[in-house]
Parts: C-alpha cells; sequence; structure tokens
C-alpha cells in the first residue's frame, strides 16, 4: 500500500502571516498544503477565496489540496484551479450534480476529489469511483480545527477503501487527527491524513516535529 501523506491544514496557521506558514510546513516535511475554503453558507464558517490561494501559492511548489467547503461549487472551480490548486475536492452534499462539477474540474486539467461529512453514507461516491482521484471522508463535522475524531466514521473509511478496489484513489481523512486517532484512520484503509491544530500546536519551532510524530504514529 501507498505510504501515508501528511497534510497540514493551513486554517490552524497564522493568517496574518500566511506566506511565511507554508514555507515553514514546507520545510517542516508536508507532503501536501490543504487548504479549507469555507463560505459561511455551506459551513458556518468564513474562511478564504482564490485570492488568498494565489497569494500563498509562490511560496511553496507542494502540491495544493483544495477542499471546498462551498455551495454552489461550480462558478468557482475555474478561480481556484487558476489560483494554484493542484487538486479540487468539494462535498457530495453541496449540490445536486456532483458528476458535473468533477467534469468541471478536470476541464480545468486539475485532479478531483469528493468529500462525504460523518453521516453521508459511503455509497455516495459509487457512481463516481471512475471520476475521482480521492475521496475524502471527515471525521468531524466541518467548520472548524479542533475538534475531536467522530471514531464512528472509523467502519466508513474501511467500507470505500474495499469500493476503491485497485483504482488509483488517493483516500484522505479530516478532522480532529492526532498521535492517537491517525493510525486509526490509517489502518482502517486511508492513505492522507490532513491535520490542523495537532501540526501546528507549538508554533514553526515545533512543526518538523509534530509532522514526524503523526508519520510515525500512522
Ligand atoms: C474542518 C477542516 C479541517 C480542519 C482540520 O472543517 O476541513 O481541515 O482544519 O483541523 P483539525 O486537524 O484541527 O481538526
Ligand atoms: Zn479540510
Amino acid at each position: 500500500s501507498a505510504p501515508i501523506r501528511i497534510a497540514p491544514s493551513i486554517l490552524s496557521a497564522d493568517f496574518s502571516k500566511l506566506g511565511e506558514e507554508v514555507r515553514a510546513i514546507d520545510a517542516a516535511g508536508a507532503d501536501w498544503i490543504h487548504c479549507d475554503v469555507m463560505d459561511g453558507h455551506f459551513v458556518p464558517n468564513i474562511t478564504f477565496g482564490p485570492d488568498v490561494l494565489k497569494a500563498i501559492r509562490p511560496h511553496t511548489t507542494k502540491f495544493f489540496d483544495v477542499h471546498l467547503m462551498i455551495a454552489p461549487v461550480d462558478p468557482y472551480v475555474e478561480a481556484f484551479a487558476k489560483a494554484g490548486a493542484d487538486l479540487i475536492s468539494f462535498h457530495v452534499e453541496a449540490g445536486p450534480h456532483p458528476h458535473r462539477t468533477l467534469q468541471a474540474i478536470k476541464a480545468q486539467g486539475k485532479q478531483a476529489g469528493i468529500v462525504l461529512n460523518p453521516g453521508t453514507p459511503a455509497a455516495m461516491v459509487e457512481p463516481l469511483l471512475d471520476d475521482l482521484d480521492l475521496i475524502l471522508l471527515m471525521t468531524v463535522n466541518p467548520g472548524f480545527g479542533g475538534q475531536s475524531f467522530i471514531h464512528s466514521v472509523l467502519p466508513k473509511i474501511a467500507q470505500v477503501r474495499a469500493l476503491i478496489g485497485e483504482r488509483p484513489i488517493s483516500l484522505e481523512i479530516d478532522g480532529g487527527a492526532t498521535v492517537e486517532t491517525a493510525p486509526l484512520a490509517a489502518k482502517a484503509g486511508a492513505d492522507v491524513i490532513v491535520a490542523g491544530s495537532a501540526v501546528f500546536k507549538g508554533g514553526p519551532s515545533a512543526y518538523a516535529g509534530n509532522i514526524a510524530a503523526i508519520r510515525k504514529a500512522a
């Protein structure tokens, strides 16, 4: 199986110096940079849009994993692609036409992912499997960093891993990942771990140790 990738979420970074923070997690061993976009409508919080993504893009060459918690999605796909996303994921709960959204992301030449909230069943990904590069299973309800891992998602991770079969699809989890919970998710079949507060706690001098600890545990 593929090695575990660690994707620090910049939601937990110091927003007053995002460029510096992105360079710091790059140097600290982040595999991907996870960018949480929230619209105050699909989720009860607001973060940043494509202009901020574009501003931080020159600070690293690492893979930008852009998690859209917005509805509607389609009107913004092109802007996030042009701003420097490598992969764009969106919630199956966000709109009536997820397959159309996947096509719109692919049309921009980007990788595409679908996201499932904790209360959404694994079967929602089935019709989309042949068009996906990534499936993201939320292990908290989206909207905020620093929440507790929802253990009842673990069986769904295993179910989705089985549905993926031999397809080249990454299986990512997001929310409440720590040195205690990341190994549970990895054991169930996740191969990309998003971590916000567990990476950024302690400030820049702690990032490398925090990332290494999660990687080792997973
Ligand atoms: C939640 C976001 C997550 C969040 C993770 O809506 O999608 O990426 O920042 O933060 P932690 O790791 O602190 O739960
Ligand atoms: Zn996220």
